[in-house]
């Protein structure tokens, strides 16, 4: 039995997708427990001593061509002729010379590795120790694109042959600045359609410096020129101008649910492939190894302090796992612990907020509704609002706004309840359907959550944020996606991209 209980603690069950199951949809996952090469989910302790190896720390902040040339608007059908005459070329490029390339940008993602840190520590306040798992993750991207691009050579799907079409724009977040944008782009491109990106103006060098890598990868594998195009500017009227214009067919979005609304208003006949938002739980039974709960929930709530659209927002607590001192206590002494302070020390597990809190993360920072008490109050150290301790607080309710709101920071809320259903239902009373986890050693309620739950990514015993490309493949349900829904680091997102025509008949 005590075999049995570790097996289960262990399992790392991975779901593909719960709604890809629902509808019946064939989802043929890689073997559920093989780690890519390069893998993300690496020990932080070798992302800090590669740091000091390289002096990341003391490192300036690169700056491809000298200064950040900032896009107007009148600039951007010079951007879309540029992408648009690279298009037949690079369209009538075999797959394999795709893959080629690309795998030639894994390299040169590797060789930035160093100043792709450095920037995300000092531009975003991400640590080094989230900083750095996060190249290894677009480097995981640009090798396992790189094979799902030889996947798209005429004769691979029998009956079916795939044709590159228009250009894509790729509007990437700022809380994943180099591993979203690289992965974005480079489907993209593996699909045949070059590629306009607009990095996200909180975290403009990291885009600048991740696609002047790729770029470098590029060049190195004597891509063709134009294929790759940043254009970067804080105003809405560009990303308006580059969203509506014409000869874009495509925009691979990760940002909130709000821009994807904003870009289906401008342009209904869009094809938007999104990522948004998430109002993730975590929940406990009380068969749950207490330790590895509490382990798991701090570094899902409280890694990239709380920025992750994967984030654990909640922690749902059921029966006398709700009742537990044991629990509370692991919990509140975990949370307070946590080293916090500038992402440029790297003994810092939670460092500054890319932007001082405002709006929906101050209130939730700084106000309690009936019901809610802190067991652990957050607390703001320093003036600008950036950088806080952990919170978290115990009383959320049902229906209450801190359960159905995505407030994107270093706050936790607790709610308790009696049965697994009941911890389900308000896991699924949220609009969105992003990630969630389980922590029990017991069978049974595994399969029945597993049954139930309508998230994307769905975890058991295992922290529910770091997904690992090709081994989970990372994506929404409900409010959390748009478009057909195929995942980010999944079998099926390149071929997603393009055209998919019937094969002429063979004499
Ligand atoms: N892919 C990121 C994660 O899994 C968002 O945490």
């Amino acid at each position: 039995a005590q075999e049995d209980a570790f097996r289960v603690a262990f399992r790392d069950r991975h779901v593909p997708s719960t709604a890809a199951r629902r509808a019946a949809r064939p989802y043929a996952d890689a073997p559920g427990h093989e780690t890519f090469a390069n893998t993300p989910d690496t020990d932080p302790a070798v992302g800090v001593a590669r740091a000091w190896a390289r002096g990341i720390v003391d490192r300036e902040v690169p700056v491809p061509d000298g200064a950040i040339r900032v896009a107007t608007v009148d600039d951007v059908d010079a951007a879309v002729a540029r992408a648009s005459a690279a298009l037949p070329e690079w369209a009538a490029t075999p797959p394999a010379e795709r893959a080629r390339a690309l795998h030639a940008v894994a390299v040169a993602l590797e060789d930035a590795r160093a100043d792709l840190v450095a920037t995300m520590v000092h531009e975003t306040g991400k640590t080094v120790a989230e900083a750095d798992p996060e190249v290894s993750e677009a480097v995981d991207f640009a090798r396992y694109y790189a094979d799902r691009a030889a996947d798209l050579a005429d004769g691979v799907v029998p009956g079916a042959v795939h044709r590159p079409s228009g250009l894509t724009v790729v509007t990437p977040p700022w809380n994943f600045p180099v591993a979203i944008p690289v992965g974005s782009v480079l489907a993209s491109l593996a699909a045949g359609s070059p590629v306009l990106v607009k990095p996200a103006p909180q975290a403009p060098h990291c885009g600048q410096v991740a696609m002047a890598a790729i770029q470098r990868g590029l060049d190195a594998a004597g891509a063709p020129a134009g294929i790759l195009t940043v254009v970067l500017s804080p105003e809405g009227d560009v990303g308006r101008r580059l969203v509506t214009h014409p000869d874009v067919e495509r925009v691979l979005l990760t940002g909130s649910i709000d821009t994807a609304r904003l870009f289906a208003g401008w342009r209904p006949d869009l094809d938007v492939l999104a990522e948004t938002s998430g109002k993730n739980a975590l929940v406990i039974t009380p068969s749950a190894d207490v330790d590895l709960a509490v382990a798991d929930l701090v570094r899902s709530a409280f890694g990239h302090a709380g920025q992750k659209c994967s984030a654990a927002s909640l922690a749902i607590l059921v029966g006398s796992a709700g009742r537990s001192d044991r629990l509370r206590r692991q919990l509140a002494d975990a949370v307070s612990s946590l080293r916090v302070g500038p992402a440029t020390d790297l003994g810092t597990a939670v460092g500054p907020l890319t932007e001082p809190a405002s709006g929906k993360l101050l209130r939730a920072l700084t106000t309690l509704d009936p019901g809610e008490s802190w067991l652990v109050a957050p607390r703001q150290l320093d003036e600008e609002g950036r950088l806080w301790s952990p919170g978290v607080k115990h009383g959320v309710a049902p229906g209450s706004w801190f359960h159905t709101t995505e407030c994107f920071g270093p706050v936790l809320g607790i709610m308790r309840v009696a049965t697994l259903d009941e911890a389900i239902d308000l896991q699924n009373a949220v609009a969105f359907g992003l990630t969630g986890g389980l922590h029990s050693l017991d069978e049974a309620e595994i399969d029945h959550w597993l049954d139930r739950v309508e998230v994307g990514n769905a975890y058991v015993n295992r922290h529910i944020t770091g997904a690992i490309v090709r081994r989970q493949p990372f994506g929404g349900w409900k409010a959390s996606t748009v478009g057909p829904g195929a995942k980010a680091g999944g079998p099926h997102y390149v071929a997603q991209i393009g055209r998919w025509q019937d094969a002429p008949d063979v004499p």
